[in-house]
């Protein structure tokens, strides 16, 4: 079977600057819309899908999300592995701003989400195996092509998922450590597990935009934020590209 890459863009991320489209893809799923059209295209003539996670415009916030369209869509186009970019705010003393991270666990603090697939119609009740939440194949496609570009990442990270929208309080932030977290972020769940349920291979790129609640002295700002986002994308953008052609060797 040929495999397919799709990338689902975060926060800071709502287009793919090198990406040729060549058509944009409204999918129906029985779960209702998906956050946009698909967009199928080349990067470097190598095809991939790309769904930026918050729409076109970023007005979808992460509690409204739909996740399980866009993981369906996904699917049914045709996708057989993920990477989803995901701002995060850094808990670890490393995960300063702009800090890049591949994420290999997941603690879900979401709630009042729709969390599977498995739920109605079932021959079986199905439980997924979930002890390492994240594709490894893929994981090692992002940390290569960080080593490539001789970018600096944390290859080991705990992902927090907090239900959002609003940021977390200092001493949430200090329990989310204590539980052994070390970046934050408001979308990874219940992205990741959906993944999982319909078999695709899916890994996280992490951002760190900003220090977590109470890590430093400052207030956050979805300006500072969005500041250091634009400046950590450049990173982004060509760690995926390097990504894109490693995936396709
Ligand atoms: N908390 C949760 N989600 C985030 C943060 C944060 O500090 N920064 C970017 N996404």
């Amino acid at each position: 079977m040929s495999k397919l890459l799709a990338v689902i863009g975060g926060t800071g991320l709502t287009t793919l600057k090198n990406l040729t489209i060549i058509k944009r893809e409204v999918v129906q799923t029985p779960y209702g819309e998906p956050s946009a059209p698909l967009a199928r295209g080349e990067i470097d003539g190598k095809g991939i899908l790309f769904l930026p996670r918050h729409g076109y415009g970023h007005t979808i916030p992460p509690h409204k999300i739909n996740y399980r369209a866009n993981i369906w869509a996904l699917k049914e186009a045709g996708a057989t592995d993920v990477i989803a970019v995901a701002a995060v705010g850094g808990i670890r003393s490393d995960m300063q701003a702009m800090k890049i991270v591949v994420p290999d666990q997941i603690v879900d603090y979401t709630y009042s989400r729709i969390n599977t697939f498995f739920e109605e119609g079932l021959t079986q009740v199905t439980h997924i195996d979930f002890t390492h939440p994240y594709c490894q194949s893929l994981r090692e496609i992002l940390i290569n092509s960080c080593r490539a570009l001789d970018v600096s990442a944390a290859t080991q990270a705990t992902y927090a998922a907090t239900q959002g929208p609003r940021l977390e309080s200092a001493a949430e932030i200090k329990k989310l450590e204590k539980d052994g977290c070390d970046i934050v972020g408001m979308t990874g769940m219940p992205e990741a597990s959906l993944a999982r349920e319909l078999e695709l291979c899916y890994s996280c790129l992490g951002v760190v935009a900003n220090l977590a609640a109470g890590k430093s002295d400052e207030i956050l700002t979805m300006d500072m934020i969005e500041q250091n986002l634009n400046l950590a994308m450049e990173n982004v953008r060509q760690i995926l590209a390097h990504s894109i052609k490693s995936f396709h060797q």
